[in-house]
């Protein structure tokens, strides 16, 4: 889709125009001249009032012509955010797309870069669409809205909306792929061919050398699988001094069957989606490369397949961990942190000042947030505020859980070795990521994001589609963004 910002006058477009107005706002329908009272009038009939994710088409004829109006709700103009904008746009290019339009010119008021930005961000995931396994293309989806013309839209922000979107769109594609296509091999080609292409550094570790690395907690939960485990290490390095040097983790499970603590079928179905986590970092890196920001940034994730067989890894197992702490596995269902432990432990060993990590880690935060909210938690709370503030901007939903309930803390240390991959029932996502605590080096500022819920959505909405979201990248990447304006 091509996005530009460009000035155009509503009397003389010929395609369909569209306007994102205010709830009850008077304003509203200036910008359409000698066309206000019309499109207005229509709008009555319709009982539009412009609430937050309201969306009316009128028509009307003008001189022979059929022209055509998208008037799309922001709600009330004090409340009317980044986000606003951003679900108004997925909305239009969705029913853009719905009503095979092609060619759409977009006024939303005054623009400035952060609202240019949102829209285009919202038109282009609104677009999105996973079908190339579909080999009759739906008639009503072969449409593809290309071009997007913004009035007094700012260049600037169209440009860093496009990187975001695109990036998160990319994540989105590898999500949706399922287990036979993507498996821990496939997933770390991805990441060298991604690395090639961009000009990143990309190391790949195998089977063989992630036991050579002491990673023994990635290995044993991959080796139940006939496809072995990979490490994957990607560098983006600024031209210059880095202004600060920080790490992205994910967890990158290709498929989470449960392993011999099998899952059974309707918690298996959707399990492709475990590797979310390593897929933002792709993603991540991919709008790195491209934006080129003040930062060294490390992205890092294991890639494993988590099966039950006659060389899985079994409840009972001590492993020990590339930090050397050892790991008495309770239940192979809660993989996840044991293969984050190995990557938290390599990734400490960077010289980094920072660490985010993004993981599909348990039912229970979703038992706690709903499936629309990811859970944050830190070890330092101003980076974790600062984390939960971006995420306010980009519409990607966090809400921090507590991690200094001591009581909690001491289920995971009561069986046979230093930690227990499973602190039970309650709390069990506070008591995962107090696990993942255990193997961030000392001195590092640290945020896990238990992504669980918001990676993959079961219905569409605003501008995501059913399955894979993307959750995560672009508030990672804003916040990338920020240091090097600060
Ligand atoms: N990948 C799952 C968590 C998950 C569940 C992600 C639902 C997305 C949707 C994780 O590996 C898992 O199985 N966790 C267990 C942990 C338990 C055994 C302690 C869970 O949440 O049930
Ligand atoms: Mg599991
Ligand atoms: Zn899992």
């Amino acid at each position: 889709m091509e996005i530009k910002a460009l000035n155009f006058d509503p009397e003389t477009v010929k395609d369909p125009i569209a306007l994102f107005v205010f709830e009850d706002d008077k304003e509203n329908f200036d910008f359409l001249g000698s066309l206000k009272d019309q499109v207005e009038k229509l709008l009555q009939v319709e009982n539009f009032k412009g609430k937050e994710e309201s969306l009316a088409k009128v028509s009307l004829l003008l001189n022979g012509d059929v022209r055509t109006f998208y008037v799309v709700g922001l709600g009330k103009r004090e409340k009317a955010g980044e986000e606003a904008y951003r679900v108004a746009s997925g909305l239009l290019a969705k029913r853009a797309i719905k009503d095979k339009v092609n060619k759409l010119y977009l006024y939303a008021g005054n623009l400035n870069l952060r609202l240019s930005k949102a829209i285009t961000e919202g038109a282009i995931l609104g677009s999105y669409k996973f079908d190339k396994y579909k080999t009759k293309k739906e008639e009503e989806n072969s449409n593809s809205l290309d071009n997007l013309y913004i009035y007094g839209a700012d260049e600037e922000g169209i440009y860093l909306g496009k990187i975001l979107a695109e990036a998160q769109n990319f994540t989105r594609d590898l999500v949706n792929e399922p287990g036979n296509i993507i498996n821990p091999i496939t997933l770390a080609e991805i990441a060298q061919n991604l690395s090639r292409e961009y000009g990143l550094e990309c190391k790949v570790y195998d089977e063989k050398e992630i036991q050579e690395m002491g990673m023994y907690a990635l290995w044993s939960v991959g080796k139940g699988s006939a496809t072995p485990p990979r490490f994957v290490h990607m560098v983006y390095k600024p031209e210059g001094e880095a202004k600060e040097k920080i790490a992205i983790v994910g967890k990158g499970l290709t498929f989470d069957s449960g392993g011999l603590n099998i899952k059974t079928g309707d918690f298996m179905r959707t399990m492709k989606m475990d590797k979310a986590g390593a897929c933002a970092v792709l993603g991540i890196m991919k709008a790195i490369a491209q934006l080129k920001p003040c930062v060294e940034v490390h992205g890092i994730f294991g890639a494993a397949e988590n099966m039950p067989s006659g060389n899985a890894y079994r409840p009972d197992d001590i492993i020990r961990a590339m930090n050397g702490k050892t790991i008495e596995i309770d239940n192979t269902d809660a993989e996840g942190r044991v293969t984050l432990a190995d990557a938290l432990s390599y990734a400490s060993k960077l010289g980094v000042s920072k660490i985010i990590d993004m993981a599909t880690l348990t039912g229970a935060c979703m038992v706690a947030l709903g499936e629309y909210t990811a859970g944050l938690f830190t070890n330092d709370d101003e980076f974790g505020d600062e984390i939960l503030a971006l995420s306010k901007l980009t519409g990607e939903r966090l809400w921090k859980l507590p991690m200094d309930d001591k009581k909690l803390r001491e289920k995971i240390k009561r069986g046979d070795a230093d930690l227990l991959n499973s602190g039970g029932r309650y709390g069990g996502a506070i008591t995962a990521a107090m696990f993942l605590e255990e193997f961030v080096g000392e001195g590092i500022k640290w945020v896990h994001m238990d992504i669980a819920g918001p990676a993959d959505f079961r219905e569409a909405f605003s501008y995501y589609s059913k399955g894979a979201s993307g959750f995560g990248v672009r508030t990672c990447v804003e916040y990338i963004l920020r240091i090097c304006e600060k």
